[in-house]
């Protein structure tokens, strides 16, 4: 009796260990990978993954009668975790891309966003041409990590792990600008003090969910669950919650 026991928790601390690991749709587990540093879409509110994805993710889970599961990672980990099956699906407030889409499939746009330059106050950079030649921060393997490299040259690039680390070495004066995401930005120039944002748009993206090639029937489903909370203003009214109208 005993012997079961003991094999009863062994099994139940392996299940609990094996997040994302290869959880499919019988195990009424939707895995989630992200990256929460991201707000508003997802970030840590005390020892809870908070924000837009979080949420719309908890409503997709239910209408699918699973459990949601939303594991953290480096912004880069996501396509592959997806891609090999270690997870259900990417949300990142993650844009589509073509190079993505080579890797995985993405589900129906659920927002949109758009690239944004942030300066420290009273910066002499006023428009993107004059990020020529400057050093650009950014959230590596990000749009704005790809885009910038592309249009301004490797060398004048300084990669982190998270955006709020770009926006740190902007306050410190280590770097003369940050590429991100408008959401985000706007969260990060009203938690630091002195950072401005250009009012110029450097690219507008489609963010959607990130599904493994090898699921149609989860791309369908999730889908399906963005029509439904999209058309009865679910979707709307969470992102009023994190997204105030100004
Ligand atoms: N939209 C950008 C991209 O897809 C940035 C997303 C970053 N998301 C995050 N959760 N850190 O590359």
């Amino acid at each position: 009796m005993k012997k079961i026991l003991a094999i009863v928790l062994v099994l139940m601390m392996v299940l609990s260990l094996a997040a994302c690991g290869g959880a499919s749709k019988e195990a009424k587990t939707l895995t989630m990978a992200t990256n929460a540093y991201f707000p508003p879409y997802e970030y840590y509110e005390n020892d809870k993954i908070v924000g837009i994805d979080a949420e719309v993710a908890e409503v997709i889970a239910e209408k699918l009668g699973m459990e949601l599961v939303i594991e953290d990672m480096d912004f880069g980990s996501i396509i592959a975790a997806v891609q090999t099956g270690k997870c259900d699906m990417g949300m990142a407030g993650m844009t589509v891309t073509e190079e993505r889409l080579e890797s995985v499939n993405f589900s129906d746009v659920y927002a949109v966003g758009v690239q944004v330059v942030i300066v420290k106050e009273g910066s002499d950079i006023a428009s993107l041409d004059d990020l020529a030649g400057k050093k650009i921060g950014v959230q590596e393997n990000t749009t704005g990590d790809i885009y910038s490299t592309d249009g301004f040259g490797d060398e004048f690039i300084e990669r982190y792990p998270k955006g709020s680390d770009a926006v740190l070495a902007l306050t410190q004066g280590k770097i003369d600008a940050v590429i991100i995401d408008n959401e985000p930005a706007k969260n990060f120039v009203t938690s630091n003090e002195g950072l401005v944002i250009l009012d110029t748009e450097y690219a507008v993206e489609d963010y959607a969910i990130a599904v493994s090639k090898d699921n149609e029937d989860l791309l369908k489903d999730i889908n399906a669950a963005l029509a439904e909370l999209t058309a009865d203003g679910t979707l709307d009214k969470i992102v009023a919650k994190y997204i105030p109208a100004e």
